[in-house]
C-alpha cells in the first residue's frame, strides 16, 4: 500500500512509522519545513520513547520518507490520511477545523486517481461529511471514499499502543474503502487487534465519548481525594479497592493535580459543543470540565497553604512540567496553572522537567530551568512534584532537604510514601492521603 500521512506531529509521525514498519510504502508531509528538515536529518522533532529507531530503520529499508511537498506525495497514493491538529478554537472552545479543511482542499486538488481520505485528526460528528462535500466539488474525474479512524494512542507509549491496539475504529458504509482499510491495518488484526467497522459518524462519536470517559474517571477520583482528606482515609488504597472490581478497572484511577494534556481539554469541551449544537446536554462531562478547570487553580493554593499562607519572597522548585512522563508535550499542562498562580502570589519558580523544558521555556519565560532535580531545589522553600517522571521516585530526600531553605515538598502525585518524606525531615502534603 501506498500511504501519504498528512500532518507529522505526535499522531502523524508515529501512525506513518508505524505504518512503514509493517511494510506499507509511507510519505509523511508537514508544512512546517523546520520539523521535515530536521526528520530528514534523522533528528525527532519531538520525544516519544522508541521513535528515533523506528524512524531509522524504515527509512533506510527506503519505507519512510518525508516532504513539504503534499501535491507530489498525494499522487498515486491508496490512501491519504489526515492528522493535522484540531486544537479549541480561541473564545468558544468548539474544535478549530480550520486545518483539517485545509488540507482537504490541498488533498482534493492533487488527486490523480481512485483514493481513500482517512480522518485520523480527533474530529466532531459531520466533519466526515464535510470532507466528503470539499472532495465531491473538487475532484471529478476519480472515485473518493472519504474515512473516519480515530487514534487511541497514548504519548510516551504510542509506538505500542499503535502496533498492539485494544482496538481499530473504521468508520465508513464504502466497501472499496473497507477492503483498503483491511490492507492497511492486516498486520494488527492478524495480532488479534479487533477492527470495529461501523457508520462515518459514530466512528467520530466513539473517539469523543472514549476520551470523555476516562477524562471523567480521573475527574471522580480526583473528587474522592478530596473526600479521603477531609474524612482521614486513604485514595490509593480506595483505588485499589474499587479498581481490583473488573467492572470498575484499575487505570486512571490515579488521585492528582487534574488532567491536562492535549487531547481530554480540548475534546470534552469540543463534545460539549456538539452536546450544545444538538440541544442534547452532557452534563457529566460539563462537571468534569468545570471541576477540573477549578482543581488546577486549586492546586497552586494547595502550594501557598505549604508555604504558610503567603507567597512574596518564597521561592518553589517544580519537578515535572509536561502533562505527564515521557513526553516533551506541554499543551495544557497542569504546571501551566500552577506556575501561574504561584508567580500571582510572588513566588519565585525554580523547575526541571527531563524533556519538556525547551516547549516550557517558550510558555513559562519567567521562570528559572535547572539542570535537575538537585539544582532545582537549591534555596527553596518548598519542593513541588508536578509529573511523576521516574527520576523523581528516588531522590536523596535528605540531599532534597539539605538543600532547601525549608524542607516542604509538595506530592501532587503521591509518589512518595508520606513516612519517608517524614523521615527525611519534610513537612509533607500530598494528594488524598
Ligand atoms: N497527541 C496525541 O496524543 C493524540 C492522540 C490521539 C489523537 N490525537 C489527535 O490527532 C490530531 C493531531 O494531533 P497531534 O498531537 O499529532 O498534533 P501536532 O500539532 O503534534 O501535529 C499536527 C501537525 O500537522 C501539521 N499540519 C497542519 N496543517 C497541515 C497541512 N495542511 N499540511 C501538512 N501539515 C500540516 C502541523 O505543522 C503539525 O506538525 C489531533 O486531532 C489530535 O486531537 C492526538
Amino acid at each position: 500500500m501506498r500511504i501519504t500521512m498528512i500532518g507529522s506531529g505526535y499522531v502523524g509521525l508515529v501512525s506513518g512509522a508505524c505504518f512503514s514498519d509493517f511494510g506499507h510504502d509511507v510519505i509523511c508531509v508537514d508544512k512546517d519545513e523546520s520539523k521535515i528538515a530536521a526528520l530528514e536529518a534523522g533528528k525527532m522533532p519531538i520525544f516519544e520513547p522508541g521513535l528515533d529507531h523506528l524512524v531509522a530503520a524504515n527509512v533506510a529499508a527506503g519505507r519512510l520518507r518525508f516532504t513539504t511537498d503534499l501535491k507530489s506525495a498525494v499522487d498515486g497514493a491508496d490512501a491519504v490520511f489526515i492528522a493535522v491538529g484540531t486544537p479549541s478554537r480561541r473564545g468558544d472552545g468548539h474544535a478549530d477545523l480550520s486545518y483539517v479543511y485545509a488540507a482537504s482542499r490541498e488533498i482534493a486538488e492533487a488527486v490523480t486517481g481512485p483514493i481513500v481520505i482517512v480522518t485520523k485528526s480527533t474530529v466532531p460528528v459531520g466533519t466526515g461529511d464535510k470532507v466528503e462535500d470539499i472532495m465531491t466539488e473538487l475532484v471529478k474525474d476519480h472515485p473518493v471514499a472519504v474515512v473516519s479512524n480515530p487514534e487511541f494512542l497514548r504519548e510516551g507509549a504510542a509506538i505500542g499502543d499503535f502496533k498492539r491496539p485494544d482496538r481499530i475504529v473504521i468508520g465508513t458504509e464504502d466497501e472499496r474503502a473497507k477492503q483498503v482499510m483491511r490492507d492497511i491495518y492486516r498486520p494488527l488484526y492478524l495480532n488479534e487487534s479487533p477492527i470495529i467497522f461501523t457508520g462515518r459518524r459514530t466512528s467520530e462519536l466513539i473517539k469523543y465519548a472514549a476520551n470523555a470517559f476516562l477524562a471523567t474517571k480521573i475527574t471522580f477520583i480526583n473528587e474522592i481525594a478530596d473526600l479521603c482528606e477531609a474524612v482521614g482515609a486513604n485514595v490509593q488504597d480506595v483505588s485499589r479497592g474499587i479498581g481490583l472490581d473488573n467492572r470498575i478497572g484499575k487505570k486512571f484511577l490515579h488521585a492528582g493535580p487534574g488532567y491536562g494534556g492535549s487531547c481530554f481539554p480540548k475534546d470534552t469541551l469540543a463534545l460539549l459543543k456538539t452536546s450544545e449544537d444538538y440541544e442534547t446536554p452532557v452534563r457529566i462531562i460539563e462537571a468534569v470540565v468545570s471541576v477540573n478547570d477549578n482543581r488546577k487553580r486549586a492546586m497552586g493554593r494547595k502550594v501557598l497553604k505549604a508555604l504558610g499562607g503567603e507567597g512574596k519572597g518564597k521561592t518553589v522548585a517544580i519537578l515535572g512540567l509536561t502533562f505527564k512522563p515521557n513526553t516533551d508535550d506541554m499543551r495544557d499542562a497542569p504546571s501551566l496553572s500552577i506556575v501561574q498562580s504561584l508567580l500571582d502570589a510572588g513566588v519565585a519558580v525554580r523547575a526541571h522537567d527531563p524533556e519538556g523544558m525547551a516547549a516550557a521555556k517558550a510558555l513559562m519565560p519567567e521562570i528559572v530551568y535547572c539542570r535537575d532535580a538537585y539544582e532545582a531545589v537549591q534555596g527553596t522553600d518548598a519542593v513541588v512534584i508536578v509529573t511523576e517522571w521516574d527520576v523523581y521516585s528516588a531522590l536523596d530526600l535528605k540531599r532534597v532537604a539539605a538543600a532547601m531553605n525549608a524542607p516542604v515538598m509538595v506530592d501532587l502525585r503521591n509518589v512518595y510514601p508520606p513516612a519517608d518524606a517524614a523521615r527525611a525531615g519534610f513537612a509533607y502534603s500530598s494528594i488524598g492521603r
